[in-house]
């Protein structure tokens, strides 16, 4: 894995759980694509600390030429927690680019972006290729359901709402957006959609909530799976995901690695 040291430009809170962190860093060299993700460091202890895996959130070219990248995370832990003190001018060690990223949408389907808690991090920059490609006159078409424990858990970037794609939001304690999960939002929204085909970012349950739905409903759904990881380039097995290629019982299928064979998966293939 490539690892480069990219300059820190900017680290804000932009609600009560979530931080954006500009990056000086080429993500476009490198292959960026939406749910790809960077293995990160600090600057000050590299080797003592395993890296860990972000998302690329957006990534795109100044006038100036430079390219920005951007990661969105929620401070949970030791390196989290430590992220939230890079200054503009402080530097992180990246590995990467890592992962596969959410495949090229079927033009025939409306995109349905599903979001949860800090799953929100992939998706402006999946916007931004939707815009780009087959999508680009077609915005409202696209929906994005922004899903979270409360309202400080709801955050998008402010160009992806002024885009015209849709936004619904809700929240488990009904603080912001309609009061409830997911899931249920989906249950009402979907009769009017048509053909879906979903792209899913968030923790565990809400994965396996979706890809239950996704499976009895018939729509196609590629998840994005958060495993925990150590290497972030297949050697080390902490990541493992379980196959349930041809039906396979749970238990009894083959093991994935989701930072090399994802961590995209489509709904049908694992045991999210
Ligand atoms: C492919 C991928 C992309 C990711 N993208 C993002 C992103 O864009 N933004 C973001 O904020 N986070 C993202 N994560 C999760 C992020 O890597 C973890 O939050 C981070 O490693 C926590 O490090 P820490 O040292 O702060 O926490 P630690 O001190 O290591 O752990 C603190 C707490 O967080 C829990 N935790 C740690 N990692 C995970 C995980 N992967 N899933 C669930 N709980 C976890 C631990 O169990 C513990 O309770 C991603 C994970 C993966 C696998
Ligand atoms: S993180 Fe080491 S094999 Fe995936």
């Amino acid at each position: 894995m490539q690892v480069s040291l990219a300059t820190v430009l900017g680290n804000a809170a932009e609600s009560g759980s979530v931080w954006r962190l500009s990056l000086a860093y080429d993500a476009l060299a490198r292959g960026a694509k939406a749910a790809r993700f960077v293995m990160l460091s600090l600057e000050d202890r590299p080797l003592q600390v395993l890296p860990r895996p972000f998302s690329l959130s957006d990534v795109w070219r100044c006038a100036d030429g430079e390219v920005v990248t951007e990661i969105l995370y929620k401070p949970v832990g030791r390196v989290t927690r430590r992220m939230t003190a890079l200054k503009p001018g402080a530097r992180v060690h990246l590995g990467g680019l890592a992962g596969n990223g959410f495949p090229d949408a079927d033009p025939a389907k409306r995109p349905l972006l599903l979001a949860g808690g800090i799953g929100n991090a992939p998706f402006a920059l999946h916007v931004r290729e939707l815009l780009a490609g087959a999508f680009a006159a077609r915005a409202g078409e696209i929906t994005l359901v922004l899903a979270g424990r409360s309202a400080e858990d709801i955050w998008i970037q402010p160009w992806v709402r002024a885009s015209g794609i849709r936004i619904l939001e809700c929240t488990d304690d009904g603080t912001r957006g309609e009061h409830g999960r997911i899931t249920d939002v989906l249950r009402h929204a979907l009769p009017a959609l048509g053909a879906v085909e979903a792209f899913v970012c968030g923790p565990e349950p809400m994965l396996h909530a979706v890809q239950a739905l996704a499976l009895e409903a018939g729509f196609s759904c590629h998840l994005s799976v958060e495993e925990r990881m150590a290497c972030g380039y297949g050697v080390c097995n902490a990541c493992v995901v379980e196959s349930r290629a041809d039906g396979v019982p749970r238990g009894q299928g083959t093991f994935l690695k989701a930072c090399v064979d994802g961590p995209v998966f489509e709904a049908r293939s694992i045991h999210a």
